[in-house]
């Protein structure tokens, strides 16, 4: 199904670090290579998620014992081994995941702008071609977090750090006013204007909480894919849209807050209204 479905595949957790590097000094590359192998042989391209994170609880306990110092070096030489092994079969990566704070209080876990130009650097000499991208929630639409993260990459673009894009996450919840098309399209517009492309990184959309018929919260999940697809096929700089799972089956959001159905195939495998509401050619 994933090879006939879809054009692109993303290792959800397979490239974090404590999937690859969970003891010091032991890298476990098989699954993310079966992965890879697995996209190759059907003629899907895939992205790498995610080289650095600004959240603690994403790495390794040996990791968060370095200190500050050695956890630059340690990053650096993550991104040179891990971009490296993959160059010119991985098309793209998140370079920095979640940088920021969602209260407008700045970056988060003491990471400084410096540091995130850094690791776009390092990612560019490992693979001049490959696609680098910040990736962060709470940003495809409009506010403060999106103003701040807005804000820090047009500052990375003018000091000439390596930034292609930024991915909008974008886990929406239907009943608590996701970001409109309308915000999506001028935010993608206010990115053009600064050089940069976006894609829609990983989305997936709750109903569960949504009024109404099982058969209306389905058709209202519809119409908010093909909305926000749609305004990324209608933005010149928009590169793509990756759904963050196929299946509800396997979805971390129903395996946070139960049958929350936010995807375009149900536990079945059998596509939802959301499947035929999409267009196809945006799917890669
Ligand atoms: C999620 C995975 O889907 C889960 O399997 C895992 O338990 C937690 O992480 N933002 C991100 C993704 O950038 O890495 C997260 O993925 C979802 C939120």
């Amino acid at each position: 199904m994933l090879a006939r479905e879809f054009g692109s595949l993303v290792p959800g957790n397979a490239l974090k670090w404590k999937a690859l590097r969970s003891d010091r000094g032991v890298w476990t590359f098989d699954v993310p290579d079966q992965m890879v192998e697995f996209a190759e042989q059907n003629g899907m391209r895939v992205k790498g998620h995610t080289l650095a994170w600004s959240k603690e609880s994403s790495y390794p306990n040996w990791f968060l014992m370095l200190t500050r110092a050695e956890q630059l070096v340690a990053i650096r030489d993550h991104i040179q081994a891990v971009v490296g092994r993959y160059a010119g079969r991985i098309t793209a990566w998140d370079v920095w995941n979640e940088a920021m704070a969602n209260d407008g209080s700045g970056l988060l876990g003491g990471v400084s702008e410096d540091d995130i130009a850094d690791a776009f650097r390092w990612a560019r000499e490992a693979d001049p071609d490959v696609v680098l991208l910040y990736n962060d929630y709470k940003i495809a639409g409009s506010g403060r977090k999106s103003d701040d993260v807005f804000a820090m990459l047009q500052r990375l673009v003018a000091i000439g750090a390596p930034v292609d894009g930024v991915g909008f996450q974008m886990h929406a919840n239907l009943a608590d006013a996701p970001p409109s098309a309308t915000e999506i399209a001028a935010n993608m517009a206010r990115y053009e204007g600064l050089g940069l492309n976006v894609t829609i990184s990983e989305m997936d959309v709750r109903i569960a909480d949504l009024a109404g018929t099982t058969d209306e919260r389905l058709e209202a999940q519809a119409n908010y894919y093909r909305d926000v697809v749609g305004v990324c096929l209608a933005a010149p700089n928009c590169l793509g849209v990756t759904f963050w799972g196929f299946t509800d089956r396997y979805s971390w959001i129903d395996a946070r807050h139960g049958a929350a159905d936010p995807l375009l195939f149900d536990e079945n495998l059998a596509a939802t209204p959301a499947y035929f509401g999409v267009d196809r050619k945006s799917v890669v």
